[in-house]
């Protein structure tokens, strides 16, 4: 009894100083930046009561093995070992007094090294308790350098419209990668690529591709650097340059003899603007009442026949030269105006009206024609046997509607039941026959299929 009463004391002595023992508090992951300070907390919580320190011992632990950082002793003092020396110290002076309090062992870590990013141990020795430790996971970050460079600052376009990178947008030596995005209207692909080195950060690095021309000169390309949620924006505007693009402006399709001050005028989109501009006549030279003015070419005097041709206009910048051309004709009489347009649809109208009106008689004339060979016949024979032939059903089914038209169908399809008609078409697939031409133009698709079909049981029927 006495026995099982100390074994009881002794149990719960030892839950006492587990359960509600001593515990190494620390942060679970801290992290910061190369070069920055970082605080790496451990506090020892003591039971009642307490137990001895003996020892604390911080521990950087990587790749499965341990390297002491630093060392505090009640009786020997404090120690922080070599390549950590200049960089760590304890934060609590009274860790370094002559009687030494050694519950709060935080550190500060200074000047952050990316190879500083490790596990670290806070270990502390007790008496009689024995070790107690906890672990920091320390992440080291390492801010990238951003920017955007335009390939050229003016891109020229060539007129084989190949595609070039025409901006780099670089992220480089960033712990965690950065992501690029390019926003833009510009109509581009854009090739990514990342490169890590050996202390663990990331080069990313993006490149713009685009067609250059006309449509992406002055548009605005940005390139958007996303590093740990913080986004930074790099802009550029592209400077392209391009051959002319010429259009001749002047000629209105009504240049008729006599009319006065007529011009053509050459008109081109160029960058750089377009230095020279030169005016021919195909076929022959530029009529001698022609002045050249600039892109324009004014005509002095009235039209005359002698004016017509084909003018072509040269546009030339240091990109390349383009031609424009316009056919100019000259007619007798001014063109009506205004009119024609209103009169023409009146006519048109007019037509179609007719038309309509033709087609509807024909129709009607037609279908007549239909209703009186169906009064010879019945309007539905699907159940007779192909030598009978049925009595004339009252004439019924007067409106015009579809059903009307396919009924008839089937009735000329069946009147070849008739024995005479059999004898005349003995070998030829029937239906080929049987469709009278006049029925077909009036009959919608099962109409027309529907004499087929009957046509098909005739022959079973046999
Ligand atoms: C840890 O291991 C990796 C590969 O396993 C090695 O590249 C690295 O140098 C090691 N670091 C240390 C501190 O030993
Ligand atoms: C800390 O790192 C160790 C290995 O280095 C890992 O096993 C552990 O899960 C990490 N802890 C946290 C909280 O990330
Ligand atoms: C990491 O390595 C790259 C490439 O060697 C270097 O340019 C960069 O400065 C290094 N970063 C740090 C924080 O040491
Ligand atoms: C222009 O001249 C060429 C040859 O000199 C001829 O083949 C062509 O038909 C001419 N065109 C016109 C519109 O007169
Ligand atoms: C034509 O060019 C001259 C200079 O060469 C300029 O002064 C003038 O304004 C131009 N005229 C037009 C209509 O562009
Ligand atoms: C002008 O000439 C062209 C070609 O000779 C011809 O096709 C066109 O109809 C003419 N236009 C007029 C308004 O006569």
């Amino acid at each position: 009894m006495a026995m099982l009463a100390s074994i009881w004391i002794v149990l719960l002595s030892v839950t006492i100083q587990g359960g509600d023992g001593q515990s190494v508090q620390m942060d679970p992951i801290k992290s910061g930046f190369v070069g920055s300070q970082v605080e790496l907390r451990c506090i020892f919580q003591n039971s009642n009561p307490p137990v001895k320190i003996s020892q604390v011992t911080w521990q950087k632990f990587v790749n499965g093995t341990k390297q002491n950082v630093a060392i505090a002793n009640p009786s020997l003092g404090v120690s922080v070992l070599p390549p950590f020396k200049e960089r760590v110290t304890f934060k609590q002076a009274a860790v370094r007094h002559r009687t030494p309090s050694l519950e709060d062992t935080t550190i500060m870590f200074s000047n952050l090294k990316l190879s500083d990013e490790a596990a670290y141990i806070c270990e502390y020795t007790t008496f009689p308790a024995g070790n107690r430790e906890n672990m920091v996971n320390l992440t080291v970050f390492a801010k990238p350098v951003t920017h955007m460079t335009l390939t050229t600052p003016t891109i020229v376009a060539r007129p084989q419209k190949r595609k070039m990178t025409v901006a780099t947008c670089q992220s480089a030596n960033g712990k965690p990668p950065s992501v690029i995005q390019w926003e833009t209207t510009l109509k581009g692909e854009s090739t990514f690529q990342e490169t890590r080195n050996v202390n663990g950060t990331v080069t990313v690095r993006s490149n713009y591709v685009v067609v250059p021309g006309r449509e992406t000169h002055k548009q605005k390309l940005t390139c958007v650097v996303t590093y740990r949620g913080d986004r930074i924006k790099n802009s550029v505007v592209l400077n392209v340059q391009y051959e002319p693009e010429v259009t001749i402006e002047g000629f209105d399709d009504n240049w008729y003899l006599n009319r006065k001050d007529v011009s053509l005028t050459c008109n081109a989109d160029a960058n750089p603007p377009v230095t020279v501009y030169q005016w021919k006549l195909l076929n022959g030279s530029l009529p001698s009442t022609v002045e050249i003015r600039n892109n324009s070419l004014i005509f002095k005097g009235p039209v005359t026949y002698e004016l017509a041709g084909t003018y072509v206009c040269d546009a030339t910048n240091s990109i390349g030269t383009r031609t424009g051309l316009v056919e100019v004709n000259v007619t007798e009489k001014p063109m009506a105006r205004g009119p024609p347009g209103g009169v023409l649809g009146v006519l048109g109208g007019v037509v179609a009206a007719g038309l309509l009106i033709a087609v509807a008689i024909t129709v009607f004339m037609v279908y007549r024609r239909q209703q009186k060979t169906r009064t010879e016949t019945d309007n539905d024979l699907t159940d007779l046997p192909p030598a009978h032939k049925p009595a004339p059903p009252p004439p019924k089914k007067k409106s015009g509607d579809l059903k009307g038209h396919l009924t008839s169908d089937d009735i000329q399809v069946v009147r070849l039941d008739k024995d005479e008609e059999m004898q005349k078409l003995p070998l030829q697939p029937p239906y080929y026959d049987m469709a009278p031409s006049e029925s077909i133009p009036f009959t919608d698709k099962p109409g027309l299929r529907r004499p087929h079909l009957r046509a098909v049981w005739w022959c079973h029927s046999m």
